[in-house]
């Protein structure tokens, strides 16, 4: 099974149009973001599990399904954070786990700032979220963090993605499904992804 899955709906892909277009303001991307975000989710949540459940009616006895382990969200600060509140609309419940990941410019290489994550896992699903997967470093990096945290299932959830950063993922991290909107065309030699959106932090916080 390919493990990079491109979600191609129409109202995805219209709504990343807008995140990607230079004249759209810091407070019109922060709604976009939360708005695409659980279209996103939807898509990245078709395997999980569920037990049957029986359920009263207001006509009498049912069956139904109810949603089965504890579900974690996992932002990549500070971009993931404009992730958190539509992923909150899909799992109201979900716990929320900040990993702060920040690349050095000059190396590219992703700098682990912040983790609070408790020694045992207390979720049976992760979903990481960021918006960008450029060279891949930091999603490489966030995965090692809740894999080492002993999450049984963990998938990643993005915007845009770079060839490079998803073929440097898939050889670190072939069990992890890799959800995104698009797959551009390339990196450019600072790392930045073409035509990609610009830096989904600074668009987001106006700190561009
Ligand atoms: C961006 C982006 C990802 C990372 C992707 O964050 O949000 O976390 O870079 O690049 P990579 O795949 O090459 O690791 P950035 O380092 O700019 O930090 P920020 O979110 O705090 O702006």
């Amino acid at each position: 099974m390919d493990q990079v899955r491109i979600i191609r709906h129409p109202v995805v892909q219209h709504k990343l149009t807008e995140l990607r277009d230079l004249q759209t303001p810091p407070s019109r991307f922060r709604e976009l973001l939360r708005e695409i975000t659980p279209l996103l989710l939807y898509e990245a949540t078709w395997d999980l599990e569920v037990e049957e459940v029986p359920v009263r009616t207001p006509m009498g006895e049912g069956r139904g399904q109810r949603l089965r382990g504890a579900v974690g969200l996992v932002p990549i600060l500070r971009a993931g954070l404009g992730m958190v509140e539509g992923a909150l609309q899909v799992f109201p419940e979900a716990q929320v786990w900040h990993l702060g990941l920040y690349r050095d410019e000059r190396t590219l290489q992703p700098v682990a700032y912040y983790n609070r994550l408790p020694a045992q896992p207390t979720v049976t699903w992760c979903f990481i979220l960021d918006p960008m997967l450029a060279t891949g470093g930091s999603a490489v990096a966030a995965v090692d963090m809740v894999k080492r945290w002993g999450v049984p299932h963990i998938v990643f959830v993005g915007l845009i993605a770079a060839p490079e950063g998803l073929e440097r993922f898939r050889g670190a991290h072939p069990d992890v499904p890799v959800y995104v909107a698009a797959v551009d065309s390339h990196l450019n030699p600072h790392g930045f992804i073409v035509p990609g959106l610009g830096d989904a932090g600074d668009r987001q916080f106006g700190t561009g």
